[in-house]
């Protein structure tokens, strides 16, 4: 097989880049999170020190990332993944002392209120966060003046009916929490809870995606499978990524 690490290659990542594409693939839930913690950091000022909490961490990759490269302290949160699986990697990669595994359920945080400087979730806030009350539940955890940033699969704009008809052969149903920068936009201002400082598409999101992808069905042995069929397909006239930053206003 190619090298894994030339394949993933993407100048977009210059700092990704040095972090084994294995290790990455191995801890492969959805869209690349080392890619896209790289992508949050270039729009949300982490200082060395500051508290982070990755909610919805997975395999806590970007927790890693961004402990490693920024020198934050991360509280790495997440349900389906179990803390002492985490806490492996995070050894592993010799951050112990700045990133913290921690089992929980979205609606129950076990965080003071106003503990963090920033909370960060990477391809997983739209699995809890479409809730119009939510952004004031997860907000509280964030200090007046902090940050929240996400990165996560979305739409270039809403659509009247779902699926675009070009989607219908690959449409789940879950795929309805996928929204565009301009409805993530509206339903955090709503709230009067925070001030969005950018929402975005990942410049070149869905080809980074597809090559990911593409990398992951590769390396686990099988290729073209339905999510890459899907984003080729549709060659970013849907698909991408979402990129929302905002600060705690009260
Ligand atoms: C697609 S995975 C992404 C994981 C990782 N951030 C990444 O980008 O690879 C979605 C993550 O959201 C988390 N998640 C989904 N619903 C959740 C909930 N109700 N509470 C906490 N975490 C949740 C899951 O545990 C899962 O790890």
């Amino acid at each position: 097989m190619a090298d894994l690490d030339v394949l993933l290659r993407n100048d977009r990542y210059p700092r990704s880049a040095a972090y084994s594409a294995r290790w990455m693939v191995d801890g492969a839930m959805g869209p690349n999170p080392v890619w896209h913690a790289e992508a949050l950091a270039e729009v949300l000022p982490l200082e060395s020190g500051m508290r982070v909490l990755d909610l919805g961490c997975g395999t806590a990759l970007s927790s890693i990332f961004l402990a490693k490269e920024f020198d934050v302290e991360v509280w790495a949160t997440d349900l389906w993944v179990q803390p002492h699986e985490n806490l492996i990697r995070i050894a592993e990669a010799d951050v112990e002392n700045r990133v913290h595994p921690v089992f929980a359920e979205a609606h129950a945080l076990p965080f003071a209120e106003g503990f963090f400087d920033a909370l960060v979730s990477i391809g997983a806030y739209h699995y809890f966060g479409t809730d119009d009350l939510y952004l004031g539940y997860c907000s509280a955890f964030v200090k007046p003046g902090g940050w929240l940033g996400v990165v996560q699969p979305g739409l270039a704009e809403e659509y009247d009916v779902l699926p675009p008809p070009h989607l219908a052969p690959y449409w789940k149903w879950d795929f309805c929490a996928w929204h565009s920068p301009g409805w993530w936009r509206r339903h955090w201002e709503k709230t009067g809870l925070v001030t969005v400082e950018l929402a975005d598409r990942l410049p070149n999101g869905w080809q980074d995606w597809l090559q990911w992808n593409e990398v992951c069905d590769l390396a686990n042995g099988t290729p073209d499978q339905e999510e890459a069929r899907m984003l080729r397909a549709d060659a970013g006239r849907a698909l991408g990524l979402t990129r929302l930053v905002a600060r705690r206003t009260t």
